[in-house]
């Protein structure tokens, strides 16, 4: 009989996190831990809850320890707590952009810093973090969450090459708009400033627009359900109906025309 695989899934209190850790509990191969930060997991959800705010490196290593304290080893991390930003890059003010790249992209940072030795050790490990289709896209009055998603990318894309000799699949799971509680707990930039509304109005036209056709988290669940029971996980996951229909299809539509249908979508009328 093969060992139990202990899986570690960030932002396990709602959304994606929730239905990912709560899916992954119901295989019997796997021991899976969630983690909440402000939000208590009061129902009965088959997985292990901890406490963990990736902002904190003394949060991480708590966190890590218990796992490894209780289960002994640490085989699949899955990245996924993270917070939204939205504002113009002339609206939003350095110190929220800091705030927000701190979470998403330092707090992925840090989680797989605490989290390689023991994968080296090991000799095996999967790390799969999560970007976003927005980022690959460019989506106006929300760069700075395209940007720290598309960092998320990069750093995956050069980490699964330092890191494969050890055994250890880093890959990346981009969701298009997924119907949870992330677009609830949105921060908005304090600087909003007149002359973007025309702007702003076009992109909350797009976002309701999104919504209305948009995933429900467990199908991205479900995405990295696969990508954790994959032999060989390829680098990156498009999840969602929306994000597959993206990674198919823009890589046949030339850059300037992308370019056009992006100016005129958010023209000013
Ligand atoms: N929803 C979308 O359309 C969409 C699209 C593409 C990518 N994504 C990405 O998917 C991931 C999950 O998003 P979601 O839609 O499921 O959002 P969500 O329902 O708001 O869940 C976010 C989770 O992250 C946790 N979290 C936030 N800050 C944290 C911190 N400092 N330390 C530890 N945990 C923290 C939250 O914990 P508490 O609730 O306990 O505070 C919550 O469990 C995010 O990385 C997001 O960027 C979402």
């Amino acid at each position: 009989m093969a060992a139990e695989r202990v899986v570690l899934v960030t932002g396990a209190s709602s959304g994606i996190g929730l239905e990912t850790a709560r899916l992954l509990s119901q295989d019997e191969d796997l021991r899976v831990f969630g983690t909440k930060l402000t939000h208590e997991i009061v129902e009965q959800v088959g997985f292990e809850v901890l406490d963990l705010d990736i902002n904190s490196d003394e949060s991480v290593a708590a966190c890590v320890n218990a796992v490894l304290d209780r289960a002994g080893r640490l085989d699949v991390l899955v990245n996924n707590a993270g917070i939204g930003l939205l504002g113009m890059v002339e609206e939003t003010s350095l110190a929220e952009c800091k705030a927000m790249f701190e979470t998403n992209y330092f707090g992925t940072v840090r989680m797989i810093r605490a989290v390689l030795p023991v994968m080296r050790e090991q000799g095996e490990g999967l790390i799969i973090n999560t970007s976003s289709v927005a980022g690959h896209i460019g989506v106006p009055y929300e760069p700075h969450y395209c940007a720290c998603k598309l960092a998320i990318d990069g750093l995956t894309r050069a980490l699964r090459y330092e890191v494969a000799s050890f055994g250890i699949d880093v890959c990346v799971v981009a969701p298009g708009y997924v119907r949870t509680s992330f677009y609830d707990v949105l921060r908005e930039a304090e600087g909003q400033l007149d002359a973007y509304d025309s702007v702003r109005e076009r992109a909350i036209e797009s976002f309701e627009e999104s919504a209305r056709h948009g995933n429900e988290a467990p199908a991205i669940a479900r995405e990295v359900v696969k990508i954790v029971k994959a032999k060989s996980p390829r680098l990156r996951y498009w999840a969602g109906k929306d994000a597959r229909l993206y990674g198919r299809f823009h890589k046949l539509i030339p850059g300037f025309l992308m370019d056009r249908i992006m100016r005129k979508k958010f023209a000013p009328r």
